[in-house]
């Protein structure tokens, strides 16, 4: 199997197991779009928050640098029977949208890995319309293998739960940890107001969310 189709495998199992799930569950409720919004999900991944999304918004879109990714977030949405929806190769901090286009701008586990995350969270807000909100999730500043086991060990998580769980500690480990204060900085960067940020999962990770400016 190539290193790409193994990338989709592994992030279309992660999407699929019942912690990931429950915690995109509580990430769309975070985000509590309006029945009307056209959303985006960058990074999407296999599309599992698109495909939620989708039966809350009028139009749920998924974007994501890798090609395999896409077809497969395609693949899932056309099993689900959803027809609203709407993916495309796109990666930050150069998205293939036009400014003002979104109610709604989200990217969960994504803004962590960027080279220049700021300058990624400007792209979000860009294509986010006025009044329109960007959101993220990425691990908290707690976040790393030992607080990943411990967690594990406290939840009992198994098998492939406990695993990628375990994987991510590490992932946070070797990217950016965002400070309530890092993330408060960028988004009032990219020029976002009326802030808000939760702690989640025992404290390992920040959703944060933020309104782009009227005009
Ligand atoms: C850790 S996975 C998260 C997938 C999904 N958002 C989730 O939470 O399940 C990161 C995803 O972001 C994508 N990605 C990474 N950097 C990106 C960029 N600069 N622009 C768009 N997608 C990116 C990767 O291809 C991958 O699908």
């Amino acid at each position: 199997m190539s290193f790409t189709a193994q990338f989709v495998n592994y992030f279309t199992q992660v999407q699929a197991s019942e912690g990931w799930d429950r915690v995109l569950a509580s990430f769309a409720r975070f985000l509590a779009p309006d029945q009307k919004a056209h959303v985006l999900d960058v990074g999407c991944g296999p599309g599992s928050l698109v495909r939620r999304l989708a039966s809350e918004v009028a139009l749920a879109c998924g974007c994501d640098a890798d090609h395999g990714m896409i077809e497969q977030a395609q693949q899932l949405a056309h099993e689900a029977g959803l027809r609203n929806v709407e993916f495309r190769v796109g990666a930050l901090p150069d998205l293939p949208y036009t400014p003002d286009q979104f109610d709604g701008v989200t990217a969960t586990n994504v803004i962590f890995l960027q080279r220049n995350p700021a300058v990624a969270v400007k792209d979000m807000a860009r294509v986010c319309k006025p009044g329109g909100i960007v959101a993220m999730l990425n691990p908290s500043p707690q976040m790393n293998v030992a607080a990943a086991t411990a967690h594990a060990d406290k939840h009992g998580l198994v098998e492939f739960n406990r695993v990628s769980f375990v994987n991510w500690g590490n992932a946070a480990e070797q990217n950016h940890r965002f400070s309530e204060g890092q993330i408060t900085e960028m988004f009032e960067v990219a020029g976002l107001s009326e802030i808000a940020i939760e702690a989640k999962i025992g404290g390992l990770a920040l959703f944060a969310k933020a309104k782009k400016l009227t005009r």
